[in-house]
């Protein structure tokens, strides 16, 4: 079993057709963003030998699990809840020394997993399809929804446990096998999490774990035999699983992508509120989220009044050991995302941004193999073709934006490629219906911050933030398709739209 203390190494295996595989050769490491120079184990990555593997075993265990009642099938997920409520601490400990996020985020974010687990548990019981009139009163019709076969499900490091749940969750219930790739960067929770899968009684085959980098994703999602292909990370490589699939006719693809998500404070925002808002939708997880704010946009009478208040509380963030609660943000996820940030810093200032909040890099009580960075905060009127408030950073990097009119900040906010999450604050319901209206986003929020969804919500995007696919709950839908099934009950044939049952020349 994998345990978080820093003394002991984790050996990283894969798990296919329920058994642990032998370490591998060819291994990735897991490092702490807290003090790179930590290793947290190391992992084999799966060639494409083993991909073929896992998805033979999980090919083979589709048929019976199929057939199992969906009622025993959801009851193990009342075994998996029980275990996730047994290990919260040490869930959370392994998370935050594995991906930086500071030890109540990571608690949160083990119960988040949780709430899936539980609404899987209590699907198990509800309606699997619908029944439907027919033209024929002798015909009794319904839909019933069927699974499709095998899901490949690759998942990013930022929610290394509640979206692998999000994904594995409504798959196995539906009575699909899957393949489970976590992200490179956060492999020990990911094989944490199928451990207590295994001990929760799922039989062999129905939960696989490849490790590995992009080539190993890249095999599975190439491999013919695999149904659905369930993705939750950046643009490019969203995309370039669609390609791949475009070359299998009957291939499903969820994609949840980047985002460029905002909060918009308008003319009657309640300033106290609006600086809460903004600070958590843009500093939480080190603005680490799909739904992370990189954008807020101030209604321009406002604007020096918020920008001082909230720069000021920027300022004030404790940044620091993710296993100290206290602290309001750790580190980001690794040093070549702390460059990637600081380009975009760099990016921002020769566009023409006038700094507020300077970034740059942070050190946790004299320790510098962390990867700490400040919020870099600016101010910068909004032209179009600008790509420091267009273009997606993920990570302490936000621009304030004053508008004029709230048809103004419309059109700001939807000038990006993506279209994930907002939030607008205001107390006027005419001006909240209207963001509602004309904004382009997947999750809106009125007088919240844009981050903090539920499970039992549609979460997803529009154009280049996802597929049209809804995580969570929503993915039901899509790890399943619609059967239609018609029994007639009389003892002739009769068609619908009045088409003639008489056989010319047929017996009478
Ligand atoms: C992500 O941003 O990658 O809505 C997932 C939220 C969380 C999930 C975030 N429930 O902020």
């Amino acid at each position: 079993m994998i345990t978080a203390t820093a003394a002991s190494t984790i050996t990283g295996r894969n798990f296919i057709a329920g058994r642990w595989r032998a370490p591998g050769e060819r291994n990735l490491e897991s490092h702490n963003p807290a003090h790179w120079s930590e290793i947290l184990g190391t992992f084999p990555k799966a060639s494409a030998e083993e991909v073929a593997q896992a998805v033979m075993a999980a090919r083979e265990a589709f048929p019976a699990w199929r057939r199992t009642s969906r009622i025993h099938r959801a009851e193990l997920f009342d075994n998996l809840a029980q275990l996730v409520k047994r290990d919260v601490d040490a869930l959370a400990l392994l998370m935050a020394r594995e991906c930086g996020k500071v030890v109540s985020e990571c608690r949160a974010e083990v119960i988040e997993g949780l709430h899936m687990i539980q609404y899987v548990f209590g699907t198990g019981r509800m309606p699997i399809g619908e029944l439907l009139a027919s033209e024929i009163a002798d015909k009794d019709t319904c839909m019933r929804r069927k699974p499709w076969g095998v899901v490949a499900v690759i998942t990013p490091w930022n929610f290394p446990f509640a979206v692998p749940l999000w994904m594995l969750g409504p798959s196995l219930l539906e009575g699909n096998t899957a393949i489970f790739k976590p992200s490179e960067d956060t492999p020990a929770i990911g094989q944490r999490l199928v451990e207590l899968f295994e001990e929760a009684g799922f039989p062999a085959g129905t939960i696989n774990l490849l490790h590995g980098e992009a080539e190993t994703g890249e095999a599975l999602v190439r491999h013919p035999g695999v149904n659905v292909v369930l993705f939750t990370g950046s643009y490019d490589v969203g995309q370039r699983i669609q390609q791949l699939s475009a070359e299998h006719s009957d291939r499903i693809v969820a994609c949840e992508m980047g985002s460029k998500s905002a909060v918009i404070v308008c003319e009657d925002a309640r300033l106290d509120l609006a600086v809460t808002c903004s600070i958590i939708s843009s500093f939480k997880t080190s603005g680490q989220r799909c739904v992370s704010a990189g954008r807020i946009l101030v209604a321009e009478k406002l604007f020096d009044q918020f920008a001082e208040r909230f720069v000021a509380t920027a300022k004030r963030l404790r940044i620091g050991d993710p296993l100290e609660s206290a602290n309001f943000t750790g580190p980001v996820i690794h040093p070549a995302a702390m460059e990637k940030i600081e380009r975009y810093n760099e990016l921002a200032r020769r566009e023409g941004a006038k700094v507020l909040l300077e970034g740059g890099r942070a050190k946790d009580n004299g320790r510098s193999d962390g990867c700490y960075l400040r919020p870099f905060v600016y101010r910068m009127e909004h032209r179009p073709g600008l790509r420091s408030i267009r273009e997606e950073v993920f990570g302490p990097h936000l621009a304030l934006i004053p508008f004029r009119t709230n048809e103004d900040a419309v059109r700001i906010y939807n000038d990006t490629e993506y279209g994930l999450s907002m939030a607008v604050i205001t107390e006027d319901y005419r001006t909240m219906r209207l963001f509602r209206e004309e904004c382009d986003y997947g999750m809106g929020y009125v007088n919240l911050p844009c981050i903090g969804a539920e499970v039992h919500l549609p979460f997803g995007g529009v154009k280049k933030s996802g597929n049209g696919h809804p995580s969570a709950a929503g993915l039901i839908e899509t790890v399943t398709h619609k059967t239609a099934w018609t029994v007639n009950f009389g003892t002739e044939v009769k068609m619908a739209q009045g088409l003639t049952t008489e056989i010319e020349g047929s017996p009478s």
